[in-house]
């Protein structure tokens, strides 16, 4: 095992590491083999030699060679280095700033094996998303890292660690910038080969900017969906006795079961890898597992009748029980489903996101690259299936939506019937997206996925930012605000509360919770004071998942209920990590592709340290107020009512703030009139 120190000496290369071979002890990265030509195979392995001085390339050149045929990309395997890989107190990284510290925390936890998804291909989650591009690019990162001040910035471009560049105090310690294309150029095609030749990197939305808390972000995420899909469509706040049917036990659709729990429904998500699988059935994410339909149908009639919380992993594709859904219904009448959702990595469907019903899981997995025309074909003919069955329970009464993974979509694409609407319409399909129709409202009220992570890695800090938290909204909650804001501060309440008996940290001390403007800076000035008077042991970390109400522009997603035509405008996240960047962020990341795929969205993010001083108040007390108006002003422009309420409420208490609000037109013949005057 090598020391922290050593790991941050740079890269080794007197001597060399032994070369290693892939460890079989942790799931990876499916193989993207790709057609590249002879000239960009000698420039994947030209660029990859470029970390090494030329004493070593004889050596490195023909080992690169075999990994970019073998796996269709360099990872520099020979240098994953020796360590324990989980994020660190801060006093135990060499660094000459704390800022760097809790950035190394953040990267390692992004790493760690029983929090990514690949860690040896330094995937974090959704299949493909990326901390690094290599190896080497890590270790290179961290060197900078332990050598920066206080006036300097790191700057990364998509994994490559460009340099440490004068800056000054109040300047973020790093930027990142991860899969920027020339718009016309961000094709899908296009990526899968640069990411080949080791100059882009697809960086998801918190993996490729150490954001990662674990699938804990998104059991609340998901649980706050289904709570008030349940609301709006089933007409009730009790969802016992009721079915939610859904595929994927990955790094985010892990949690789909948790949430089906946590929300007293049955979840039946299926997944093809028993691997994925089972890890979410040790973890007590699940609760049962079954493989078999028979069982399934038995076990789910149980639940239901019984009205019992139960979470139960198909090993097997969904399809199937989506086509098995219907053949109960056409023989009893029985709809088994009152919730439908999906979260394969339908952003990635043709190597490994989605897998096709016609395959078993090993044979698609060497089918995606032995023969991928053949694989595309059965991956679309499998979502045409998988339309079809879901229609024709949803005909019959079932809700399903969309989770932003590009399901709709890809489906759509692949011919599927999802009644995909025309011209400025174009993001709109038969079903909604769950931020068209659920959570985009509660965007528009400035609550989003506000995250925290204490980098004591003490377990009773944890408890103690979790009861200031909980202390803080219950207040929040008692002041004169609007229904559906109170509403809101009450599920946030009850999720605070119960986060810690609900066990779900993997990896760093984390927490998520959705909160407004206001509940967000007053959190973390409390926990800065936490910090400041010895209550919490060592600084905290703020960030948010870029999924967000302004860090995401993302038509068929976090932007879909933007309606004036903008939804395919990418001004408010480019603006929205400009902008934290020079009110006080730590960091801040810019992503092209986070989510539902490469050039469908544009996200950024940030990481700001509350190190108890007096700066970090003012730092979070600005960047988190911008954090959150630039988008409900934004999506007041747009038209949303939710939005234009509360950016009009946010700058009554806010002097400085002065946004423009839209004129609404009243009377919606006018138009008409105006553009046909024989109207
Ligand atoms: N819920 C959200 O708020 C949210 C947020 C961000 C992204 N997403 C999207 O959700 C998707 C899933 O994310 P993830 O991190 O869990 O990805 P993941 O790749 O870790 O998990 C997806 C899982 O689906 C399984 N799978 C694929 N096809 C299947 C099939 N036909 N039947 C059964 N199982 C199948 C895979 O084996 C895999 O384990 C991504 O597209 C992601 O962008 C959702």
């Amino acid at each position: 095992m090598v020391s922290l120190k050593d790991l941050c000496s740079g890269i080794p290369v007197d001597p060399l590491p032994e070369p290693r071979p892939r460890d079989d002890s942790v799931a990876h990265a499916p193989i993207r083999m790709l057609d590249l030509t002879r000239e960009e195979e000698r420039l994947a392995v030209q660029n990859a030699l470029r970390y090494f001085p030329s004493h070593c390339h004889e050596s490195l050149a023909p080992e690169f060679a075999i990994e970019l045929r073998t796996y269709g990309h360099i990872y520099m395997y020979r240098f994953r280095p020796d360590v324990e890989m989980r994020s660190r107190p801060l006093p135990e990284y060499p660094t000459k700033c704390q800022s760097a510290a809790a950035i190394m925390h953040m990267i390692m936890n992004n790493l760690d094996p029983r929090v990514a998804q690949f860690p040896h291909e330094l995937v974090t989650y959704g299949g493909n998303g990326q901390v690094f591009s290599n190896w080497a690019q890590f270790l290179l990162t961290m060197h900078y890292l332990s050598e920066m001040s206080e006036e300097q910035t790191l700057v990364m471009y998509s994994g490559h660690p460009m340099g440490l560049y004068p800056s000054s105090q109040a300047a973020p310690r790093l930027i990142i910038t991860n899969g920027m294309m020339v718009p016309n150029y961000s094709s899908r095609s296009l990526y899968d080969r640069l990411f080949a030749l080791g100059v882009t990197m697809y960086g998801q939305m918190t993996a490729g900017s150490y954001c990662y808390i674990g699938p804990q972000g998104i059991v609340h995420g998901t649980t706050l969906t289904l709570l008030n899909a349940a609301r709006k469509h089933l007409n009730t706040n009790d969802l016992g006795g009721k079915v939610f049917v859904s595929a994927g036990l990955g790094g985010m659709s892990g949690a789909q079961a948790k949430a089906a729990v946590i929300c007293g429904c049955v979840g039946v998500i299926a997944e093809v890898s028993e691997e994925a699988l089972m890890k979410r059935y040790r973890q007590g994410w699940l609760q049962e597992v079954v493989a078999d339909l028979d069982n399934l149908v038995a076990l789910l009639r149980n639940a239901r009748r019984r009205r019992k919380p139960l979470s139960i992993g198909y090993h097997g594709n969904v399809v199937d029980v989506w086509e098995r859904l219907v053949v109960e219904y056409e023989a009893s009448g029985d709809l088994l489903c009152d919730l439908g959702s999906d979260q394969t990595s339908c952003h990635n469907p043709f190597q490994g996101g989605y897998y096709p019903a016609q395959l078993n899981y090993q044979d698609a997995r060497d089918m995606m690259h032995e023969d991928p025309v053949k694989f595309k074909n059965l991956v679309q003919d499998s979502l045409c299936r998988h339309v079809e069955a879901i229609n024709k329970l949803a005909s019959r009464g079932m809700f399903f939506f969309d989770y932003g993974n590009a399901f709709l979509l890809e489906a759509g694409r692949a011919g599927a019937d999802v009644g995909r609407k025309s011209g400025l319409h174009a993001t709109t399909f038969r079903y909604p997206s769950y931020v068209q129709d659920i959570m985009g409202d509660i965007f528009s009220l400035g609550f989003g996925p506000f995250r925290w992570v204490c980098t004591s890695t003490d377990p009773s800090d944890l408890e103690k930012t979790d009861e200031i938290a909980a202390t803080i909204i219950e207040e929040l909650s008692k002041k004169e605000v609007p229904v559906s804001v109170k509403q809101q501060f009450e599920d946030n309440a009850r999720w605070i509360r119960e986060a810690g008996q609900h066990q779900m940290v993997v990896g760093s001390q984390a927490r998520i919770l959705y909160s407004d403007q206001e509940g967000r800076v007053a959190i973390a000035l409390a926990f800065n004071k936490a910090v400041a008077d010895g209550h919490l042991q060592s600084p905290v970390v703020i960030s948010r998942d870029h999924h967000d109400v302004s860090g995401t522009d993302s038509p068929y997603r976090e932007t879909s209920n933007i309606y004036d035509g903008s939804a395919l405008c990418a001004d408010m996240a480019v603006q929205n990590v400009i902008g934290d960047s020079f009110r006080g962020a730590t960091w801040v990341a810019l992503h092209n592709g986070g989510g539902v795929g490469w050039g469908e969205v544009m996200n950024g993010g940030f990481g700001l340290l509350l190190d108890g001083s007096q700066e970090a108040a003012h730092k979070a007390r600005a960047m988190l107020a911008w954090d959150v108006s630039n988008g409900v002003s934004r999506r007041s422009w747009a038209g949303n009512a939710n939005a234009r309420e509360t950016i009009v409420r946010t700058m009554a208490a806010n002097p400085g703030l002065r946004v423009t609000v839209p004129h609404e037109v009243e009377d919606d013949s006018l138009l008409d009139r105006a553009l046909n005057p024989s109207f």
